[in-house]
């Protein structure tokens, strides 16, 4: 199986069939295209970077300010985006402003060896597609403490890994207090 699918069966159980999703940071599009297939969703991508190898639509802007109204989508995606960002809270509230459940799927790193490895090896692509470096390597706990400032209800919906057991993944579900 390729990427996507062990990522998209991570949240797989919360999409509601034929929902609107906004893919933030979509990258090649290949996620966004499991989705639409899968779920039958209609998905709309979004990313800072333009290297989009599926026919789905791509709007290249920066996600700090999206172009969309309040609660546009169904569900937002960003996977492994927000250690990509130098201001992940900027990219996580115009998530939720856009939709009421957000997808977060992100790397657990621990210590600093890895850490320094995971930045260096996620910083790659930004070599090749110009997207930006890896700049957060760190801890499922730490990025909990980051999603816990916001009014979210976090559901913890799986742990994966990926790339032969290099990279330790988890996958939460936010859901937007009233
Ligand atoms: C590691 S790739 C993940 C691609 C895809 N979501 C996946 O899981 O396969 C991270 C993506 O986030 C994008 N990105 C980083 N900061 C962004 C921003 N401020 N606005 C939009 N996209 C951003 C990068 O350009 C890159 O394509």
């Amino acid at each position: 199986m390729e990427r996507a699918g062990p990522i998209v069966n991570s949240f797989a159980s919360v999409i509601r069939p034929r929902s609107r999703i906004i893919d933030i940071g979509a990258g090649k599009g290949l996620l966004a295209q499991a989705m639409s297939e899968r779920f039958g969703a209609c998905v709309t991508m979004v990313d800072v970077a333009r290297y989009n190898q599926t026919n789905l639509p791509l709007t290249v802007c920066d996600s700090r300010a999206l172009a969309f109204a309040s609660d546009s989508f169904d569900y937002a995606v960003l996977s492994f985006v927000l250690h990509h960002c130098n201001q992940p809270d900027a990219i996580l509230r115009e998530a939720l402003r856009v939709a009421p459940q957000v997808i977060v799927v992100e790397n657990d790193v621990r210590g600093m060896i890895r850490g320094a490895v995971t930045r260096l090896v996620d910083s790659y692509p930004a070599l090749r597609f110009g997207t930006p470096p890896c700049y957060i390597a760190q801890s499922h706990a730490d990025w909990l403490k980051l999603l816990a400032e916001f009014p979210v209800e976090i559901q913890m919906l799986k742990r994966f890994s990926l790339e032969y057991g290099f990279f330790q993944n988890f996958t939460v579900l936010l859901t937007k207090r009233d």
